[in-house]
């Protein structure tokens, strides 16, 4: 007897769906082949499955078992295909009868020997597949049930063991819908763990800090080690505005692709904010691998990526970031097909503005030879650089000094109006689901910020001195604009452009 049951494979967040074919042959007894581009991981299914079955008092059938897994010419990975093997098996051995509506439902999970159920990575965009292609019942590993019941318009069902799943089918015992676990934008709350008024003077800095929030713009800070670099990085993240649920569920599938969704929490509450040390390999860093796996940069979409010792990151990594950051995804592109992972995010950089660290200090001399400093300077790329819209030099505070000075806004205060900027963008880029004036087209900059003849001289004359590249010319105007939000002028002036000028980074 021939079995045929349906699950979803995934292509970075995109959901496929696979048929699983189950037939049984007298020849070859005893054998036991999985067709259709499996992986190493969907092969060893056929030890998992053999046990599972036998300890889920079955009897696992002494034929010829082949399996197939179409379309054939779809990459196939990780052991999420065991459980409906295991269903297809039983069928096609006539120890179960598999119902007529076998077809609204979606199965998948990975078998431990003895019959129960594994959870599996990338849950959340395969329920949303499944959602999307029209299936009704949804029956995965229980510890993947709250993560896929995020879908409303999909029955989750959460299985313990092999055999639960096997007596929903029979219906012997029904296995329990998993009830949503209702999010509503109430329980998504800012950041809170390092409050902007903890940051004493530095004004320029917190500045520059708002603006960056305000337009989603990336950020650069130089200066020597304890100015507070790392300190105002994390302070950031606490005044970006407050994340939608939808925005909430575009970060929850990235993660749940890594593995990184929690069983009791299953959805991402706050925006991310990560933190990547330098030794971090491109594959890491950017996404990429087999299966394709988000990278650091995915996994701060909608978030912030923070890279600490800028210079210190490999040279060729900091080049294959280029792309992302201008265009918000990720391409991974294997001979299976491409498959993109989103990538909004804001860049926080910080770098000593030498190896010793003090070059520029009004108290620490610098040691380094000027070959150095320059070499130390170079490992950045001007196109890197160049998508750099804020370059701020961070002072170190004496600490006498530091503690005179008085507390400043606190975290709340400043997103308040980092969340007015953000209102204003939104409204103005309804039409093009842009969130941000940083993601926009060249076009778009033309349509949204024209300035007049005086401020048009200014721009010109900025851009021989600094000899400014096309896109550094543009970012100048994006960056101009979102101080003009922030400052609720419908016009952007002189000195917004003037402002943005300066945080431009000047080649020397
Ligand atoms: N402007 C400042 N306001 C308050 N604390 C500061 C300031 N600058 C430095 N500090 C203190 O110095 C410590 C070291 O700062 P850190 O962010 O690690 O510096 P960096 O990353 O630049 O080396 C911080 O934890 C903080 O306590
Ligand atoms: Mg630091």
């Amino acid at each position: 007897m021939l079995a045929r049951l349906k699950t979803l494979t995934l292509l970075g967040l995109d959901a496929e769906e696979v048929s699983i074919e189950v037939d049984l042959h007298r020849s070859g007894m005893g054998r036991f082949s999985i067709v259709g581009l499996g992986d190493a991981a969907v092969q060893e299914a056929r030890e998992r499955v053999k046990s599972a079955i036998k300890n889920s008092n079955f009897r696992f059938p002494g034929m010829h078992i082949s399996v197939n897994l179409a379309p054939a010419d779809l990459k196939k990975y990780g052991p999420r295909f065991d459980v409906p093997i295991a269903l297809g098996i039983l069928h096609a051995s006539g120890q179960i009868r598999l119902p007529k509506n076998i077809i609204d439902m979606v199965f998948l999970g990975e078998l431990g020997f003895g019959g129960e159920l594994r959870p599996i990575p990338g849950i959340l965009p395969t329920a949303s597949g499944a959602a999307e292609r029209g299936f009704k019942d949804f029956f995965c590993p229980i510890e993947n049930a709250s993560e896929a019941a995020l879908i409303d318009e999909i029955s989750v069902r959460g299985a313990h063991t092999l055999r639960e799943v096997c007596d929903h089918v029979l219906q012997i015992h029904k296995i329990p819908e998993t009830p949503s676990p209702g999010l509503d934008a109430s329980q998504l709350s800012p950041r809170n763990d390092y409050d902007f008024s903890h940051i004493r003077g530095n004004e320029h800095a917190k500045r520059a800090l708002e603006i960056a929030a305000a337009g989603g713009h990336n950020l650069l800070m130089s200066g020597p080690p304890g100015s507070g670099k790392t300190m105002l990085a994390q302070a950031f993240s606490t005044i970006l505005p407050r994340l939608t649920v939808p925005e909430a569920l575009e970060i929850t599938k990235i993660h749940s692709i890594a593995g990184l969704v929690d069983a009791k929490q299953p959805i991402a509450l706050q925006r991310p904010f990560r933190s990547v040390h330098h030794t971090a390999s491109g594959v890491a860093i950017v996404g990429g691998g087999n299966p394709p796996r988000p990278g650091e940069i995915s996994l701060s979409h909608r978030g912030v990526l923070f890279l600490d010792e800028l210079p210190e990151f490999d040279q060729k990594t900091l080049e294959t970031l280029r792309q992302p950051l201008e265009d918000g995804v990720v391409t991974v592109s294997r001979s299976s097909g491409t498959c993109l992972f989103p990538a909004k995010i804001i860049l926080i950089a910080a770098m000593n503005p030498c190896p010793c660290g003090f070059f520029g200090d009004s108290e620490k001399e610098c040691t380094c030879p000027p070959h150095s400093i320059l070499r130390y300077r170079s490992k950045l790329s001007g196109p890197f650089l160049d998508r750099v819209d804020l370059h701020i030099q961070v002072p170190r505070i004496p600490f006498e000094k530091l503690t005179s000075l008085s507390r400043g806004e606190d975290s709340l205060t400043v997103r308040a109006r980092v969340q007015r900027a953000r209102d204003i963008q939104e409204q103005r880029f309804e039409k093009q689901y842009l969130k941000t004036n940083a993601e926009m087209s060249s076009p778009l900059v033309k349509k949204y910020c024209v300035v007049d003849e005086q401020t048009q001289q200014l721009l010109r004359s900025a851009a021989t001195q600094m000899n400014l590249s096309g896109r550094g010319y543009y970012r100048i105007l994006k960056l101009a604009r979102t101080i003009a939000d922030l400052a609720s002028e419908e016009n952007i002036s002189l000195n917004h452009v003037a402002e943005a000028i300066q945080y431009r980074e000047r080649k020397e």
